[in-house]
């Protein structure tokens, strides 16, 4: 049986804790898309661990599997295995053969292209990790696979046909001296990148990590095994989903399940789908959030630090409530209310079986809360997302108010359950899932996965 697990957001929604909370019950966790754009946080055994690109199943000993829909940075991913085998653990990782590798040129073109953006506004605020470069180079079918970095004459080849076109783009189209880079000295270089990428391809076969995705992971469903598809980011940052161009360049929602691991579509949908909610939102980089209160300069399309001084003071205490600063970059979260008409759309691309909503907790103590409802967009009420991110940002929440409920012992509410909570915020909930109409499974009310209140488990 699969569980799929989604971000209905923008990322960040903690699908980390709840991949974690049931992937005890599972034996294999797979990750379909992107690359180590994603930070999660996973609280283990009363240690902390960061990650960005290992699937944090690895961590409680299962089979973490990269699907070919991910990209993978070969440094990063030895570095947090690395990191974690010092820590005492370790991790079963394996990586398809499919896959797309993450190169130093992709890295260094993402930096490029948001600072010619920039120039004009129009950066999308990207990680920096070179996703989209990567991700461009694999539908232009010139692309390194994992694959690849496992014989030497296909590596070569690969890297005499894409590295020249790199070199004249960054030499000719953005003026730069491919050769003369202090942070990437060698991003450019064929010979340097052939030896270090080859060593990368001796370690994924000395440590017997290539896979062919599809096949090990219906194998393993045949015999009888449980997994877990962990999206990472969010149904609004989804390339065809979300509010394009300000995504990143995958699919997150669950048909990136599909696509990204080789399993059948029928296999995915006959498991469950469950939807990670933040119960409110936030969103790093650019981009419209017809919800945000106050902004982040630099990022909220804009804004330059004015803004009403109550909504500062509420975005600021969600902020600091919540800890919402990028895993990733560090970078302060741009905050806004929960928004419905987001929420019907994330729900019906990727048909939620189920719902997860996490952080309420950190919006105790606020006299009262808004959820958008509705939008109004000239002079019509619309019940979902526009398709174009224009009209997006000129939709207008129609909000619902809720009254809020104060600070709790969160311990006590997680182990009583359910009904323990504060009937407001029962209230909230049951709006969401009233109007979703998909079951809470579980709700989380802390930053552990001790401290959640599970109602359903999927397996
Ligand atoms: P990229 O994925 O680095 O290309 O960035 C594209 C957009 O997706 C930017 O707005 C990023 O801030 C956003 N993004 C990428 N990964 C995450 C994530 O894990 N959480 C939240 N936002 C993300």
């Amino acid at each position: 049986m699969t569980v799929t697990i989604v971000g209905s957001q923008l990322g960040d929604e903690g699908k980390g804790r709840v991949v974690d909370l049931y992937s005890d019950e599972a034996d294999v966790v797979v990750r379909y898309q992107g690359g180590d754009n994603a930070g999660h946080t996973v609280c283990h055994s009363g240690e902390e661990y960061k990650l960005s690109l290992v699937p944090s199943g690895a961590i409680r000993g299962k089979v973490g599997v990269l699907g070919n829909g991910c990209v993978i940075n070969p440094r990063t991913l030895f570095d947090e295995l690395e990191m974690l085998r010092e820590r005492g653990l370790e991790p079963d990782v394996r990586v398809a053969e499919r896959a797309h590798v993450i190169m130093p040129f992709h890295r260094v073109l993402d930096g490029i292209e948001e600072d010619v953006k920039s120039e004009d506004d129009q950066e999308v605020g990207t990680t920096g990790r070179g996703i989209g470069p990567t991700y461009e180079d694999k539908a232009g079918r010139r692309g390194v696979r994992i694959g690849d970095l496992l014989d030497p004459e296909v590596l070569r080849e690969r890297l005499e046909y894409v590295v020249p076109q790199k070199r004249a783009i960054a030499d000719d189209v953005y003026d730069l001296d491919p050769d003369d880079l202090e942070a990437y000295p060698n991003a450019f270089d064929i010979d340097a990148l052939f030896e270090e990428f080859r060593e990368y391809g001796r370690r994924i076969e000395r440590e017997d990590m290539a896979v062919n995705a599809g096949a090990f992971l219906s194998d393993a469903r045949e015999a009888g095994k449980r997994l877990m598809l962990e999206g990472a980011q969010g149904t609004i940052i989804d390339i065809d989903h979300g509010n394009y161009p300000y995504v990143t360049s995958s699919n997150p929602t669950a048909g990136g399940a599909t696509v990204g691991t080789g399993l059948s579509p029928g296999v995915i949908g006959d498991g469950e789908v469950i939807g990670i909610v933040k119960a409110y939102l936030t969103r790093v980089g650019s981009g419209p959030l017809p919800t945000e209160l106050a902004g982040v300069e630099g990022d909220t399309p804009g804004y330059d630090g004015d803004s009403d001084p109550a909504e500062e003071e509420l975005a600021t205490y969600i902020r600091e409530a919540g800890d919402e600063y990028g895993t990733v970059t560090g970078r302060p979260r741009r905050v806004g209310w929960l928004d419905l008409p987001m929420l019907r759309h994330s729900t019906r691309a990727s048909g939620f079986t189920g719902l997860a909503v996490n952080h309420v907790d950190t919006l105790a103590g606020l006299d009262e809360l808004k959820v958008a409802d509705a939008y109004e967009l000239d002079g019509e009420q619309l019940e979902t997302m526009p398709a174009t991110t224009e009209q997006w940002a000129d939709c207008e929440p129609v909000y619902r108010t809720f009254d809020g409920w104060d600070d709790q012992d969160w311990d006590v509410i997680a182990e009583d359950g359910y009904e323990a909570l504060p009937e407001n915020a029962r209230t909230y909930l049951e709006y969401v899932s009233d109007e979703l109409d998909v079951p809470i499974y579980a709700i989380g009310v802390g930053p552990s996965r001790e401290d959640t209140i599970v109602r359903e488990r999927p397996y």
